[in-house]
Protein backbone atom coordinates (compact mmCIF):
# COMPACT_ATOMS: atom_id res chain seq x y z
CA UNK A 1 0.00 0.00 0.00
CA UNK A 2 1.45 3.20 -0.83
CA UNK A 3 1.06 6.26 1.51
CA UNK A 4 1.54 9.66 1.75
CA UNK A 5 1.99 11.23 5.30
CA UNK A 6 0.98 14.64 6.06
CA UNK A 7 3.01 16.10 8.92
CA UNK A 8 3.21 20.05 10.74
CA UNK A 9 5.55 18.86 13.09
CA UNK A 10 8.67 16.85 14.88
CA UNK A 11 6.93 13.53 13.24
CA UNK A 12 7.56 11.27 15.29
CA UNK A 13 4.83 9.15 14.32
CA UNK A 14 5.90 9.74 10.78
CA UNK A 15 9.30 8.16 12.46
CA UNK A 16 7.75 4.96 13.51
CA UNK A 17 5.95 4.53 10.26
CA UNK A 18 9.15 4.89 8.15
CA UNK A 19 10.80 2.00 10.51
CA UNK A 20 7.73 -0.17 10.29
CA UNK A 21 7.69 0.37 6.56
CA UNK A 22 11.26 -0.67 6.20
CA UNK A 23 10.50 -4.41 6.40
CA UNK A 24 8.68 -5.58 3.52
CA UNK A 25 6.62 -8.05 5.44
CA UNK A 26 4.59 -4.69 7.12
CA UNK A 27 2.64 -4.20 3.80
CA UNK A 28 2.78 -0.76 3.10
CA UNK A 29 5.46 1.86 2.09
CA UNK A 30 5.82 5.96 2.23
CA UNK A 31 5.89 7.33 -1.12
CA UNK A 32 6.05 11.07 -0.02
CA UNK A 33 5.54 13.11 3.19
CA UNK A 34 3.82 16.25 2.63
CA UNK A 35 3.73 19.70 5.18
CA UNK A 36 1.81 22.81 5.87
CA UNK A 37 5.14 24.57 6.62
CA UNK A 38 8.84 24.56 5.83
CA UNK A 39 11.41 23.62 7.90
CA UNK A 40 9.91 20.97 10.59
CA UNK A 41 11.67 18.24 11.63
CA UNK A 42 9.07 15.85 10.19
CA UNK A 43 10.33 16.73 6.97
CA UNK A 44 14.10 16.10 7.67
CA UNK A 45 13.26 13.01 8.85
CA UNK A 46 11.40 12.24 5.88
CA UNK A 47 14.82 13.81 3.36
CA UNK A 48 16.74 11.35 5.77
CA UNK A 49 14.96 8.58 4.73
CA UNK A 50 15.60 9.11 0.95
CA UNK A 51 11.23 10.01 0.59
CA UNK A 52 9.97 13.30 -1.32
CA UNK A 53 8.80 16.21 0.35
CA UNK A 54 6.56 18.73 -0.17
CA UNK A 55 4.75 21.46 1.52
CA UNK A 56 2.63 24.37 1.12
CA UNK A 57 1.42 27.21 3.49
CA UNK A 58 -2.10 28.33 3.61
CA UNK A 59 -0.59 31.78 4.14
CA UNK A 60 0.82 31.46 -0.14
CA UNK A 61 -2.72 31.04 -1.53
CA UNK A 62 -5.43 33.80 -2.05
CA UNK A 63 -8.02 31.22 -0.45
CA UNK A 64 -8.10 28.57 1.35
CA UNK A 65 -9.62 26.61 -1.54
CA UNK A 66 -7.06 27.07 -3.59
CA UNK A 67 -4.28 25.90 -0.93
CA UNK A 68 -6.88 22.72 -0.04
CA UNK A 69 -6.31 22.05 -4.36
CA UNK A 70 -2.49 22.18 -4.29
CA UNK A 71 -2.49 19.90 -1.36
CA UNK A 72 -4.79 17.58 -3.07
CA UNK A 73 -2.97 17.54 -6.21
CA UNK A 74 0.24 17.04 -4.37
CA UNK A 75 -0.34 13.75 -2.85
CA UNK A 76 -2.27 12.89 -5.85
CA UNK A 77 1.00 12.81 -7.89
CA UNK A 78 2.13 9.98 -5.65
CA UNK A 79 -0.71 7.90 -6.64
CA UNK A 80 -0.77 7.00 -2.96
CA UNK A 81 -3.52 3.94 -1.69
CA UNK A 82 -3.84 5.81 1.52
CA UNK A 83 -3.33 9.97 2.98
CA UNK A 84 -2.42 8.81 6.82
CA UNK A 85 -2.39 12.47 8.54
CA UNK A 86 -0.04 12.36 11.95
CA UNK A 87 0.40 15.46 13.67
CA UNK A 88 -1.29 17.47 10.49
CA UNK A 89 -2.13 20.16 11.90
CA UNK A 90 -4.45 21.75 9.39
CA UNK A 91 -8.40 20.58 7.87
CA UNK A 92 -8.44 19.44 4.84
CA UNK A 93 -11.03 20.92 2.55
CA UNK A 94 -14.20 19.44 0.25
CA UNK A 95 -11.46 19.08 -2.78
CA UNK A 96 -9.09 17.06 -0.62
CA UNK A 97 -11.69 15.06 0.67
CA UNK A 98 -13.86 14.28 -2.86
CA UNK A 99 -10.34 12.44 -3.86
CA UNK A 100 -9.09 10.95 -0.76
CA UNK A 101 -12.28 10.47 1.44
CA UNK A 102 -12.11 6.92 2.76
CA UNK A 103 -8.77 6.55 2.48
CA UNK A 104 -7.52 9.68 4.68
CA UNK A 105 -6.93 8.79 8.32
CA UNK A 106 -5.88 10.53 11.48
CA UNK A 107 -4.54 10.29 14.78
CA UNK A 108 -5.89 12.45 17.56
CA UNK A 109 -4.26 12.55 21.62
CA UNK A 110 -7.61 11.78 23.17
CA UNK A 111 -9.90 9.06 23.25
CA UNK A 112 -12.73 10.63 20.57
CA UNK A 113 -15.42 11.59 21.09
CA UNK A 114 -13.86 13.09 24.28
CA UNK A 115 -11.71 16.24 23.69
CA UNK A 116 -11.74 16.94 19.75
CA UNK A 117 -9.64 19.97 18.12
CA UNK A 118 -6.32 21.44 18.77
CA UNK A 119 -5.34 20.78 22.38
CA UNK A 120 -6.89 17.36 23.16
CA UNK A 121 -4.22 16.73 26.12
CA UNK A 122 -5.20 20.00 27.55
CA UNK A 123 -8.30 20.06 27.52
CA UNK A 124 -8.27 16.21 28.66
CA UNK A 125 -6.04 17.45 31.70
CA UNK A 126 -8.12 20.71 32.46
CA UNK A 127 -11.26 18.45 32.66
CA UNK A 128 -9.29 16.09 34.99
CA UNK A 129 -10.35 12.95 33.63
CA UNK A 130 -8.24 9.76 35.03
CA UNK A 131 -7.88 8.11 31.49
CA UNK A 132 -7.31 9.29 28.44
CA UNK A 133 -5.46 8.25 25.41
CA UNK A 134 -5.38 8.40 21.44
CA UNK A 135 -7.20 7.63 18.62
CA UNK A 136 -6.78 6.81 14.51
CA UNK A 137 -9.66 7.64 13.04
CA UNK A 138 -11.22 7.67 9.30
CA UNK A 139 -11.26 11.40 8.35
CA UNK A 140 -14.89 12.90 7.22
CA UNK A 141 -15.86 16.87 6.99
CA UNK A 142 -16.11 17.62 10.45
CA UNK A 143 -13.49 17.85 13.03
CA UNK A 144 -12.20 14.90 14.38
CA UNK A 145 -15.66 13.35 13.74
CA UNK A 146 -15.25 10.47 11.63
CA UNK A 147 -15.43 6.94 12.07
CA UNK A 148 -12.89 5.07 14.89
CA UNK A 149 -10.43 2.60 13.70
CA UNK A 150 -8.72 2.08 16.62
CA UNK A 151 -7.95 3.04 19.95
CA UNK A 152 -5.73 3.11 22.86
CA UNK A 153 -5.99 4.29 26.73
CA UNK A 154 -3.63 5.76 28.78
CA UNK A 155 -3.80 6.62 32.04
CA UNK A 156 -3.49 10.11 33.59
CA UNK A 157 -0.98 11.03 36.32
CA UNK A 158 -1.63 13.55 39.21
CA UNK A 159 1.61 15.22 38.63
CA UNK A 160 1.47 15.56 34.68
CA UNK A 161 1.45 18.72 32.94
CA UNK A 162 0.29 18.48 29.06
CA UNK A 163 4.48 17.65 28.17
CA UNK A 164 4.24 14.55 30.21
CA UNK A 165 1.12 13.67 29.19
CA UNK A 166 1.30 13.83 25.51
CA UNK A 167 4.76 12.24 25.65
CA UNK A 168 2.79 9.25 27.67
CA UNK A 169 0.23 9.36 24.61
CA UNK A 170 2.46 9.46 22.27
CA UNK A 171 4.46 6.48 22.95
CA UNK A 172 0.88 4.68 22.74
CA UNK A 173 0.18 6.27 20.05
CA UNK A 174 3.26 5.15 17.45
CA UNK A 175 2.31 1.49 17.96
CA UNK A 176 -1.05 2.19 17.80
CA UNK A 177 -0.68 4.02 14.35
CA UNK A 178 1.88 1.58 13.18
CA UNK A 179 -0.38 -1.53 13.77
CA UNK A 180 -3.59 0.36 12.56
CA UNK A 181 -1.67 1.37 9.60
CA UNK A 182 -0.29 -2.28 8.84
CA UNK A 183 -3.36 -4.07 9.38
CA UNK A 184 -5.56 -1.78 7.49
CA UNK A 185 -2.76 -2.44 4.54
CA UNK A 186 -2.66 -5.88 5.00
CA UNK A 187 -6.26 -7.28 5.49
CA UNK A 188 -8.20 -3.86 3.88
CA UNK A 189 -11.19 -2.49 5.62
CA UNK A 190 -15.20 -1.66 4.96
CA UNK A 191 -17.18 1.34 6.39
CA UNK A 192 -20.61 0.73 7.15
CA UNK A 193 -22.47 4.23 9.05
CA UNK A 194 -19.76 4.79 11.73
CA UNK A 195 -18.37 1.23 11.88
CA UNK A 196 -15.20 0.18 10.29
CA UNK A 197 -14.15 -3.41 10.61
CA UNK A 198 -10.63 -4.81 9.17
CA UNK A 199 -11.02 -7.66 6.22
CA UNK A 200 -12.55 -7.02 2.78
C1 LIG B 1 0.41 13.64 17.89
O1 LIG B 1 0.19 13.45 19.27
C2 LIG B 1 -0.91 13.78 17.17
O2 LIG B 1 -1.95 13.02 17.71
C3 LIG B 1 -1.20 15.23 17.35
O3 LIG B 1 0.04 15.85 17.13
C4 LIG B 1 1.08 14.99 17.62
C5 LIG B 1 2.14 14.88 16.55
O4 LIG B 1 3.31 14.32 17.04
N1 LIG B 1 -2.22 15.68 16.44
C6 LIG B 1 -3.21 16.48 16.80
O5 LIG B 1 -3.32 16.99 17.90
C7 LIG B 1 -4.20 16.73 15.68
N2 LIG B 1 -5.38 17.37 16.19
P1 LIG B 1 4.52 13.97 16.06
O6 LIG B 1 4.74 15.19 15.16
O7 LIG B 1 5.68 13.74 16.96
O8 LIG B 1 4.12 12.76 15.27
Amino acid sequence: MRLVVLVSGTGTNLQALLRACADDAYGARVVAVGADRHGIAGLARAEAADVPTFAHRVADYAARADWDRALADSCAAFEPDMVVSAGFMKLAGATFLARFGGRFINTHPSLLPSFPGMHGVRDALEYGVKVTGCTVFMVDAGVDSGPVIAQAAVPVRDDDDEASLHERIKRAERSLLVDTVGRMARERWTVQGRKLRFGS
